[in-house]
């Protein structure tokens, strides 16, 4: 006998009593609401009649024609996306290091190999990624997404998208209607699978079957009074579901159609009040944040440095140091944490903590100087719908580098897709001559607080990682980039996120173990972001 029996039964008529009230008033209360008329479904979605049904038309459409001949073009068609991707490393040409400096070589990553290969139980994970990605992409379904096509000549008149309704709302359909020669009897109907249709008002000469209920009828010997009908017909949502979306079937004699009433609530805003008057307070809008380890001396100088050209501007540092030190002065808040929680955890750590509408990124051996413009960040942030705008960081050498990249996902089928990443961007901002759109950038950026929260940083990245972060953002931040905001960078190093720098001996003296950090890293990648292999560059 478990615990739990034996309290059962020690306490079982306490119990019985306990249920027959809560039964009882169950029971009570599904006769009183008038909505509990029955359970509500919010399982992930396996099976939609709907797209089942749209998906069996548009096969339609594709086989139709089969006689008439056809020639592929091969290039045009080879940018298909079919499942197929690979990852290919650059040939390598020259052996003159400039020559690499000037071009970079693009270099392939295997995650099949490097951390399936060298898994205990490769089998198990594989099938493990496979279940959370069907369960990710089951959550994430929506009929909003799903095609509809409007078929040729069809006498129904309705609304192809923008119909919004509010959960348990209701609203009329505006748009429908009925055009076809006159006939004894005019019929048309509507069925939904997560709501009711009723008529707002009615119209001699039109009879109406199913008001109040998920398919409704609607028909008459005179088409103008049906389509004058038409126009008070409104849909209650029933089921609710933040965000999700009803296919509505729209259908008379012989022809069918399909709209989308999307589900949800409205999107809370997410507002901060910085007292705009015509000219940006950036210690109203901005706080800066950093991450610190080892390096006080250096935090120093950039605290220093911050303070000649913004001298109230707050400022958040993480510090995961073993033996913290005080950090003290006005506008500061230094918070310390458990000792090497690592890279990503600092940040996410310090911008959890930022209250301003926008929130600089710097490492903590970065130096303002008077190019480093706040305020052109913010200008540019305010006037388009960028959300992260990075900036450049000048080296010691005079080198100055804006590190922007493109981020490319594609699909590889079922052992995973192909990430590739490249030197470059999308296109030049209008308006901004120096500023450009791309998918990731530099360690010197500024964001929109809220987004970047949303996006956050995988704490699991304890070592270098800069790139995981911006893979976490692609689809759900707009970034630019601009070589006219720069900060300097302290050491005598080179970017620190290149392999061959100095920073990799300092990662080193955090990490001993740097394997572990790797095959972390290949997880990352193979699990979470379902990926099998990836080139850069
Ligand atoms: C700018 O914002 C700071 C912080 O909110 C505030 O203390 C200061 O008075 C503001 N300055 C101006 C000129 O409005």
């Amino acid at each position: 006998m478990t615990y739990w029996q034996f309290k059962m039964h020690k306490n079982s008529k306490k119990y019985f009593k306990w249920i027959l009230v809560t039964g009882l008033l169950l029971i009570v209360l599904y006769y009183v609401t008038p909505w509990a008329t029955s359970g509500v479904d919010i399982r992930m979605i396996h099976d939609d009649p709907m797209q089942k049904l749209h998906t069996r038309i548009l096969g339609g459409l594709i086989s139709d024609y089969p006689d008439i001949a056809y020639k592929i073009k091969e290039d045009a068609a080879r940018r298909l996306a079919q499942n197929t991707c690979v990852c290919l490393a650059g040939e390598e040409t020259f052996h003159l290091p400039f020559v690499k400096l000037l071009f970079p070589q693009v270099w392939a990553q295997n995650f099949l190999h490097e951390f399936l290969e060298t898994h205990p139980n490769p089998e198990g994970i594989k099938q493990q990624r496979a279940q959370e990605y069907n369960n990710y992409q089951r959550r994430s379904y929506s009929p909003a997404d799903v095609l509809i096509v409007a078929e040729a000549n069809s006498p129904l008149q309705y609304p192809t998208q923008g119909l919004e309704v509010q959960p348990l709302k209701t609203i009329l359909i505006p748009g429908l209607g009925l055009k076809e020669e006159a006939r004894l009897n005019h019929i048309v109907s509507l069925r939904a699978t997560m709501g009711t249709f009723d008529v707002v008002a009615t119209v001699d000469k039109v009879s109406i079957k199913g008001e109040g209920e998920k398919h409704m009828t609607l028909s008459g010997p005179l088409l103008s009074a049906l389509n004058r009908q038409l126009q008070f017909v409104s849909y209650t949502n029933t089921v609710f579901h933040p965000k999700t979306a009803d296919s509505i079937e729209f259908a008379t004699e012989g022809h069918q159609s399909f709209f989308i009433i999307k589900v949800g609530h409205r999107n809370a805003p997410r507002l901060y009040n910085s007292g705009y008057n015509g000219e940006y307070n950036i210690s109203a809008l901005v706080t800066i944040a950093t991450k610190t380890f080892i390096r006080y001396d250096k935090l120093k100088d950039l605290i220093e440095s911050i303070r000649q050209y913004y001298p109230t501007v707050t400022i958040v540092i993480a510090d995961d140091n073993e033996h913290p030190q005080p950090v003290t002065g006005p506008h500061i808040e230094h918070y310390i944490m458990p000792f090497g929680k690592g890279w990503f955890a600092g940040r996410n750590l310090a911008v959890s903590q930022v209250t301003t509408k926008y929130v600089l990124w710097v490492d903590d051996d970065f130096v303002f100087s008077a190019n480093t413009r706040l305020d052109k960040m913010v200008d540019i942030l305010e006037k388009t719908t960028l959300d992260l705008v990075g900036g450049a960081v000048r080296e010691v050498t005079g080198y100055t580098a804006t590190y922007r990249h493109t981020i490319s996902v594609e699909n590889g089928g079922e052992e995973g897709d192909c990430l590739h990443i490249r030197l470059g961007y999308h296109h030049v901002i209008e308006g901004f001559p120096n500023c450009v759109v791309a998918d990731a950038v530099i360690n010197f950026f500024m964001a929109r607080t809220d987004k970047v929260q949303q996006v956050g940083f995988d704490p699991r990245m304890s070592r270098q990682g800069h790139l995981e972060f911006f893979l976490d953002a692609l689809g759900s931040l707009h970034i630019g980039s601009c070589s006219d905001i720069i900060v300097n960078h302290a050491s005598k190093i080179h970017l620190p996120w290149s392999k061959s720098s100095s920073m990799k001996s300092y990662e080193k003296f955090r990490y001993s173990s740097t394997d572990v950090n790797n095959n972390l890293k290949n997880e990352l990648f193979y699990f979470k972001n379902r990926l099998k292999c990836m080139t850069s560059q």
